[in-house]
């Protein structure tokens, strides 16, 4: 987890025997610092770059082994044409990625051709470089040959305000960890993180001031919260639910609420699920995981914010026990749900916590996360998440923050002719809407536990887990939601 890659803040300098990372514009034009930084081995460089062709063109790199007249091992120089960087985290990552994975000593200096970058952008070059350095490892018990990789491995970012930037770094760092315990609860598998176990990891945020209530079946029960355990009744993992709340805005402000479908494993339940990819399902609690790394980066950066977490944690087994297709459930709110598909299972666990969190808490505004439908895969693939809201000034946020932070969100409709869709003939509702436009129907089912409070429902299956790698993401879970949440938290309500 966080704590592999130590983060430092310097002003221009190489690491004796460590990888130096520069950038560099056309015709070989580095920033003054720079320049004369690599001023000893000035004509080695232009003499390689001329014999690699080497033009400084964006994406373009250039590596140089043990370079005579400096003591680094290797420079790397990476090109990034005449442009100012517009996603310093994306570049700390790709940056980040070219040194070898040997390499225990890294520097990178936070300089362009025509100026230093803002403390800012060094302190996101840092944070983009720990996303991309994590791995989860805890299960490899065998080194690979010729795996030599050190334990610890230190980045320095070399600047002319370092005292700047570390300060700027400050709240990265707790959006670094808050998306590695994130991906470190997505890439766990099933019979270790249960719903159980899932509840004990998160109420380790006590560490950091959250306040952490579990909801054990008994409480559940007496709440009513039948929807969510019927879904849990198949499996021998008993349900449950976690409430976090960190209270770091005006005492008696609304809080934001940010809701997670925690399904630890979904088989499907009696409707059972094709054996190919099954295993992914251990990622099915994706939105919880966001969740908890949410709530742990807003205590850790101390946002001046109340926000309360709510997650669901069940496991959808098939079973004696298990709940039936043409089950009616009575659903916290009162309304009955006829079970069509067992395999719906996450809006039934969502729509009893939104319920609770929409009544209890009386928040300001409620986002879910959930791997929700196979759908949205098919609308969006794994580039945007799917948002759908009854609020288009919540709804905007989200996308601006989706733009600015990189987890992109794209909007989806809603509307009564699909909601008519799940109207059941034996209850109020049923739990599926049929092929045609499925997450949307499953957004207007959760939309009828929402009532008249501002409301946005993403739908991550998409973006979660096994999304393709990236600059910044080199693991099967992604920690999607945890940036795009905190920019949204930051921008629109801390100000
Ligand atoms: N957890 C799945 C959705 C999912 C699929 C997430 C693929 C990530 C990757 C969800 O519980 C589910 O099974 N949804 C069904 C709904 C259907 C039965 C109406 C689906 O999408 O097929
Ligand atoms: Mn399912
Ligand atoms: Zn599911």
């Amino acid at each position: 987890m966080a704590g592999a890659l130590k983060i430092g803040f310097s002003s221009f300098s190489a690491p004796e025997n460590g990888v130096l990372a520069v950038f560099a514009g056309p015709d070989l034009k580095f920033g003054p610092g720079t320049r004369a930084l690599l001023a000893p081995a000035a004509d080695l460089i232009a003499r390689a770059a001329a014999a690699d062709g080497f033009k400084g063109k964006s994406g373009s790199a250039l590596d140089l082994i043990a370079p005579a007249g400096l003591k680094v091992s290797r420079l790397i120089v990476i090109g990034v044409g005449a442009d100012k960087p517009d996603d310093a985290v994306k570049l700390g990552g790709s940056t980040f990625g070219r040194a070898p994975a040997t390499a225990s000593e890294i520097a990178i200096m936070a300089e362009f051709p025509d100026g230093p970058l803002s403390p800012d952008q060094a302190a996101d070059l840092a944070l983009g470089a720990v996303l991309r350095s994590y791995s989860f490892d805890r299960y490899k018990t065998k080194k690979k040959d010729g795996d030599d990789a050190p334990k610890q491995r230190r980045l320095t970012i070399g600047t002319a305000v370092p005292d700047k930037a570390r300060k700027a770094y400050g709240s990265r760092e707790a959006i670094a960890e808050g998306v590695l315990i994130a991906r470190d609860l997505v890439n766990e598998p099933a019979n270790v993180l249960y719903p159980e176990e899932f509840a004990r990891r998160a109420a380790t945020l006590k560490k950091v001031g959250v306040q952490v209530d579990i909801l054990d079946k008994k409480a559940l029960t007496r709440l009513k919260m039948n929807a969510l355990l019927g879904v849990g009744q198949g499996s021998i993992r008993e349900s449950r639910v976690v409430v976090m709340r960190w209270n770091g805005g005006k005492k008696g402000a609304k809080p934001l609420a940010f809701i997670g479908k925690g399904v630890c494993f979904d088989t499907g339940g009696i409707s059972i699920k094709p054996a190919a990819g099954m295993e992914d399902m251990k990622g099915d609690m994706a939105g919880a995981a966001c969740v908890v790394g949410l709530m742990h980066t807003l205590a850790s950066r101390k946002a001046k914010v109340n926000a309360v977490g709510a997650i669901g944690l069940v496991e959808n087994m098939p079973d004696g026990n298990a709940q039936r297709p043409g089950d009616i459930v009575t659903s916290m709110s009162g309304q009955t749900i006829e079970i069509i598909n067992t395999d719906a299972e996450g809006r039934l666990v969502l729509a009893d916590v939104l319920w609770y969190v929409g009544k209890t808490y009386k928040p300001e505004f409620m986002v879910d996360l959930a791997t929700l439908t196979g759908a949205i895969i098919v609308s969006l693939g794994q580039e945007y998440a799917g948002l759908f809201s009854n609020n288009d000034k919540l709804a905007e946020r989200l996308v601006e923050a989706g733009k600015l932070s990189g987890e992109r969100v794209w909007r989806m409709p809603l509307g009564p002719e699909y909601d008519k869709q799940i109207d059941s003939k034996f209850a109020d509702m049923k739990n599926t809407g049929g092929r045609n436009g499925g997450a949307i129907t499953a957004a207007q089912f959760l939309q009828r536990f929402v009532d008249k409070t501002p409301w946005a429902h993403l739908d991550i299956a998409g973006t979660g887990m096994g999304s393709p790698q990236s600059d910044i993401n080199k693991s099967w879970a992604s920690g999607f939601g945890v940036r795009l949440l905190d920019r949204l938290v930051a921008d629109s309500y801390e100000k």
